[in-house]
């Protein structure tokens, strides 16, 4: 289940999680695809021009599609919420060949041609809350990837699983980031997480709190509040749910999305659970 009231503020929410280097993360993904893939084997199936492919699952705004697009890949952005997409498309640069936007669920969809690299980040997977789902989600990405192909999973350390920092609140500013340059500041107070929030140990579901309280010049505050189902994931359960499917034929465990990645059991280094699959 995705959360339509946060995510229907795309905007704020592109303000809100901006404090990332798309081009580093793009780089890291690359990085994965030629390091752990194997489309150039004569059982890719992917013809010369189709191997730089690259589908963002859950791509909110899409700015790794974006990246892509712009680096000439053929890119594809996947998302369940229309606003969410209205909003990409408003922001796409315009390229020789922009990114393909599909509305659609991450557990069921079929694109037009597989893609050689797939990514699911910034804890999308936390939407899906039970095993059934995760295992169609993986299935599904499977059925859209060439045989080689390498699908990407960033999710949050499950050493922050039990979120012992709540309440989880920040704010971002729309002008610290030079990607806002072209519009009116905006000041976004974000709470992800509030310290009642309710953990249910049978599902080992969260019911998280997001409120988005959105201060733009010469406009009245707005406030977006809402509660969601998220599940965070340990490695193990991860790979059984892997297994499951079978739908991958190799798995990583890595610690960050940076080049070259730590091991996830890597204590110094370890921030993320990066999940490397290949098909
Ligand atoms: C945390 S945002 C991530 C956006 C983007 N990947 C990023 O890195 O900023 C999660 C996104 O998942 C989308 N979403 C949630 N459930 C989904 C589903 N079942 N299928 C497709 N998209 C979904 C939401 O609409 C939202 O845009």
């Amino acid at each position: 289940m995705s959360s339509p009231e946060f995510y229907s503020n795309a905007q704020a929410y592109d303000i809100a999680f901006s404090d990332r280097n798309f081009v580093d993360e793009c780089n890291f993904l690359d990085y994965c695809l030629q390091t752990y893939g194997a489309v150039d084997s004569p059982r890719g199936g992917l013809s010369p021009g189709n191997r730089q492919s690259f589908l963002e699952l859950a791509c909110g705004p899409g700015r790794h599609a974006q990246e892509f697009a712009g680096r000439g890949w053929r890119a594809v952005g996947l998302d369940l919420s229309p606003e969410m997409l209205e909003y990409a498309r408003s922001i796409e640069v315009p390229t020789n060949r922009p990114v393909s936007w599909h509305a659609g669920d991450m557990c069921d969809f079929t694109l037009d041609e597989p893609v050689s690299l797939a990514a699911n980040l910034m804890e999308s997977l936390s939407h899906l809350t039970t095993n059934e789902s995760v295992v169609n989600h993986l299935r599904a990405v499977s059925s859209n990837l060439a045989s080689g192909g390498i699908f990407v999973i960033e999710m949050a350390h499950p050493d922050t699983i039990w979120r012992d920092s709540l309440p989880n609140s920040w704010r971002s500013k729309s002008t610290e980031n030079p990607t806002f340059g072209n519009i009116p500041p905006i000041d976004v107070d974000v709470l992800f997480g509030a310290a009642d929030d309710h953990y249910d140990w049978v599902d080992q579901i969260w019911t998280v709190t997001t409120r988005l309280d959105i201060h733009e010049d010469g406009k009245p505050s707005r406030v977006v509040e809402s509660k969601y189902p998220h599940r965070w994931y340990q490695a193990q359960e991860l790979r059984a749910l892997i297994d499951l499917s079978e739908a991958f034929s190799k798995t990583w465990f890595l610690g960050n999305m940076v080049i070259p990645p730590p091991r996830l059991d890597n204590s110094e280094n370890s921030q993320r659970m990066v999940v490397v699959l290949r098909k």
